[in-house]
């Protein structure tokens, strides 16, 4: 800090004055704040999340430091960043992992399958970023002093104990609409009536039976998993903090989140729920309102097609390598024979599916540029929440290859709310490809339809990139949102439930019956008794 002070001391009166400017025409709270942003998964497609919020806060002129297991494709120029890579084997055994998943339909096996041999992989491999000398530097030197820390939600709850590591308030950042996990930290109600993520149902529409039934099954094994992180997670704790005097208890620590930023809109994509005041949506945070120039090659290439053209990407998670060699011959069979234009995104921009006039293939992609073109007439994609979000913002109709995760269940909802179809990746065929690329395209009313959503999901009191400098300026402000918290946080399951009232109640109800018991046959025994014995004497003296 000393040598801090020291070289700016020796700076230039020129930097002092540029200084002095930019001091001015900083807002007057929460000026320049200190932002710590802590996103230790391995998924790219989540990282695009946290950072456009991190990316908001610095363009409001925050001094933002971002720690992450992956170079970020979003990004600000000053954002000071730490990557803490995973190992080589590591990313070799999550992309065999991949693999096997694209060669399957996507089903609930496969998604368990996937849960419990990369995932476990994913899980445990974000504890080693925080034992990492790069990240601890950061709360070992005493100099540096957070005023919030955002910490991104990927089964990692232990983490939001990093609020008391660095004596700071804590978000969470989630890249989809509230979910079990996110909504225990922040004592959001789960309830029986709100579809989990993999349900899809129409605007409007009550779940029918089968749905409810599935509802409660994906519910009880969530809970169950949860159950079973819960104890991960006191392992992580233990090993990271454990013997650290400074550091609360978990139990503790884990009840002092602040907001929850979900990337998610429900009003206009549902699903309908009642959220406590510390959640936050921010859907579609990604999205630019004013898309930036494309670059010359892509632009050029879209505007020389006369019947429009056509957007492939199957996300950054999976790359060409992964699927299976027929299923990319199906995939070029059929999109060289189309009259549109095509922008392939494919990694190994060297070794090509194949050469046709019509395709251009590109490594990475302003996707949500690209998007915004009025050119794009169809968007062939994986169902990744980040894609789908922005093609609805851009009302762009969209025809899903789902592989895994949540993407079958966005691939379901987006088919039965009439934005486009959706078609197994794994057993793809040339003619059915080809039928459902015409029907998307030739049918006006998929566009017709994401006009009317696009115009809905534009329609907010704050703009995402408002909402996520408002509510994080909030919390600088006030020191944490603790005046916001639910009670349910402070909760235990039998509490929250009630269990212990219902079993009370219960019991009185049953003693209320012994004691009804015993009055009757008391009366019983007095009364009828008396009677029956009065009658029998009455017969005696008869006879
Ligand atoms: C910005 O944050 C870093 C922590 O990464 C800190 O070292 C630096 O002093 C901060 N700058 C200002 C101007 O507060
Ligand atoms: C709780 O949050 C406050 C800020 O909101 C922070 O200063 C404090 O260290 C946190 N305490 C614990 C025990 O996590």
């Amino acid at each position: 800090m000393t040598q801090n002070r020291s070289t700016w001391i020796g700076c230039s009166l020129g930097g002092l004055l540029v200084a002095l400017l930019a001091l001015q025409s900083m807002p007057q709270e929460t000026e320049g704040a200190n932002i710590l942003g802590v996103f230790t998964s391995h998924s790219p497609s989540h990282l695009i999340i946290h950072m456009s919020i991190l990316k908001t806060l610095a363009e409001k002129g925050h001094n933002v430091t971002v720690v992450s297991a992956m170079p970020p494709k979003v990004t600000h120029k000053s954002i000071k960043h730490i990557v803490v890579p995973m190992s080589a084997e590591d990313e070799k055994i999550l992309s065999d992992g991949m693999s096997g998943m694209v060669r399957e339909k996507p089903s609930i096996w496969t998604t368990m399958k996937s849960i419990f041999s990369s995932l476990s992989l994913l899980i445990d491999r974000q504890v080693d970023v925080l034992e990492d000398p790069r990240f601890q530097e950061l709360y070992l030197n005493k100099g540096n002093k957070f005023d919030v820390v955002f910490v991104g939600f990927f089964f990692n709850s232990y983490q939001v104990a990093l609020g008391a590591r660095f004596n700071c308030p804590v978000i969470v950042s989630w890249s989809g609409p509230p979910m079990l996990m996110v909504n225990e930290m922040l004592g959001n109600p789960e309830l029986s009536t709100v579809p989990q993520m993999q349900i899809a149902v129409a605007a409007g529409k009550p779940m029918n039976f089968k749905q409810r039934v599935q509802n409660f099954a994906s519910t009880v094994g969530f809970n169950a998993l949860n159950l079973y992180l819960n104890h991960k997670y006191n392992g992580f704790y233990k090993r990271l903090w454990g013997n650290d005097k400074s550091m609360p208890s978990f139990e503790v620590a884990k009840r002092n989140v602040s907001l929850a930023f979900c990337n998610g809109h429900a009003i206009s994509e549902g699903p309908i729920r009642p959220n406590v005041p510390g959640i936050i949506e921010i859907g579609g945070i990604q999205i630019k309102s004013k898309p930036d120039p494309l670059p010359e090659d892509i632009k050029e290439f879209l505007d020389k097609g006369k019947h429009g053209a056509i957007l492939f990407s199957l996300g950054s998670n999976l790359k060409g390598e992964h699927i299976q060699p027929h299923v990319v011959e199906t995939i070029f069979k059929a999109l060289s024979s189309v009259k549109q234009q095509v922008i392939w995104k494919w990694d190994d921009t060297k070794n090509t599916p194949g050469q046709s006039a019509n395709i251009l293939y590109k490594k990475w992609l302003p996707q949500d540029d690209i998007l915004a073109h009025p050119k794009i007439k169809l968007f062939i994609n994986h169902a990744g929440k980040g894609g789908v979000a922005e093609a609805q913002y851009h009302g762009v109709p969209m025809l899903a290859l789902p592989v895994f995760a949540d993407q079958p269940g966005n691939a379901d909802k987006l088919a039965e709310s009439g934005y486009g179809l959706q078609l197994p990746l794994a057993t793809l065929d040339v003619d059915e490809f080809k039928a459902a690329i015409k029907e998307v395209i030739g049918n006006p009313k998929y566009a017709e339809k994401l006009k009317a959503f696009s115009q809905l999901y534009r329609d907010r009191p704050q703009t995402a990139q408002e909402s996520v400098v408002y509510w994080t300026e909030y919390v600088i402000r006030h020191h944490g949102a603790a005046h916001m918290q639910s009670p349910l946080v402070h909760m235990n399951f039998i509490a929250s439930n009630n269990l212990d009232i219902y079993i009370i109640t219960a019991l009185i109800l049953y003693i209320l019956f012994l004691i009804n018991k015993i009055v009757w046959k008391f009366v019983w025994r007095k009364f009828c008794g008396k009677s029956n014995k009065a009658s029998q004497k009455k017969k005696v003296k008869k006879q």
